[in-house]
């Protein structure tokens, strides 16, 4: 895989999240409500690597989809670079946990539709399109539509798609839970990379204590229905980190303090 060359540096000021006693309900088809989330604060700095760790219906995806502004609170407020959520745009690239591609463009067509669309297309973001889609393995793929691509290769074009439009905040939801495991440990790498180089916020939902441990600076752990911030912890490791980092007895440790939290009962 190679290295990201050319990435200009976001405008961190404009990428701090903040997450405001946020409630979120849903209706059930017994015309009751279920709470997904209860009173949840978050306060991500610019340029901060944020993991999200939580059992499986804690509330992560809903969570997410706020940040996004494709959702949105009952109370509570989320504001991104100081401006309330209103709606999707362009400061935030998201990662679907099912990958999401134009299915009448090709892989190559779907990298390029973000430049495309604002008018922005240009001979230097052809090249890192090329780049991309070389670093995420999909060069060979190009051509082909989504339905001839595997679940993986959906995800990493989608990655691909998120990455051209260099978005402040990414916003990631188990974006690598599906991929085999060098797949997974390489594009693990190429996003440590990737944030060493262009310091995006990032808001990083994953099942995976190993991963939370190795990419974030603090992971945000949620206790179960309905969610809620059950404890917030730095992972005090150094930066820049390597796949090799895994082995050291920090690592261990760290991984360790995170995994009793999250465990530990409510
Ligand atoms: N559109 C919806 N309509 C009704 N209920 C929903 C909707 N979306 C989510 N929920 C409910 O909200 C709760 C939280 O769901 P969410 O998908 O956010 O969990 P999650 O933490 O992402 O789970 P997983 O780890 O399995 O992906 C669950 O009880 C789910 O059933
Ligand atoms: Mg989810």
């Amino acid at each position: 895989m190679s290295t990201l060359t050319a990435a200009p540096l976001v405008d961190t000021e404009a990428s701090a999240v903040r997450v405001r006693d946020v409630s979120k309900s849903f209706r059930t088809r017994r015309r009751s409500h279920r709470a997904a989330l209860e009173g949840v604060d978050l306060d991500i700095a610019p340029g901060e690597f944020l993991c999200l760790l939580g059992p499986s219906g804690c509330g992560k995806s809903t969570l997410l989809n706020i940040l996004a502004g494709f959702d949105f609170p009952d109370s509570g407020e989320v504001l991104v670079g100081g401006h309330r959520v209103t709606g999707p745009g362009p400061d935030r690239g998201v990662l679907f946990q099912t990958p999401r591609l134009f299915p009448w463009l090709t892989t190559w067509q779907n990298v390029l539709y973000g430049p495309r669309a604002r008018g922005l297309l240009t001979p230097a973001l052809r090249d890192e399109a090329a780049g991309l889609l070389e670093t995420v393995g999909l060069s060979d793929a190009r051509d082909a539509y989504p339905h001839e691509l595997s679940g993986g290769m959906r995800h990493r074009a989608a990655f691909a798609r998120v990455l051209i439009n260099h978005p402040g905040v990414l916003l990631m939801d188990e974006p690598f839970g599906a991929l085999d495991a060098i797949t997974r440990a390489n594009l693990q790498r190429f996003l440590l990379s990737l944030w060493q180089e262009r310091r995006t916020t990032i808001v990083f939902v994953t099942h995976d204590v190993e991963e939370a441990t190795l990419l974030g600076d603090r992971v945000a752990v949620l206790s179960g229905s309905p969610g809620r911030t059950k404890s917030i912890l730095d992972v005090g490791l150094p930066r820049p980190r390597t796949y090799d980092d895994t082995e050291t007895l920090e690592f261990v440790t760290a991984k360790r303090r995170i995994r009793e939290v999250l465990e530990a009962a409510p």
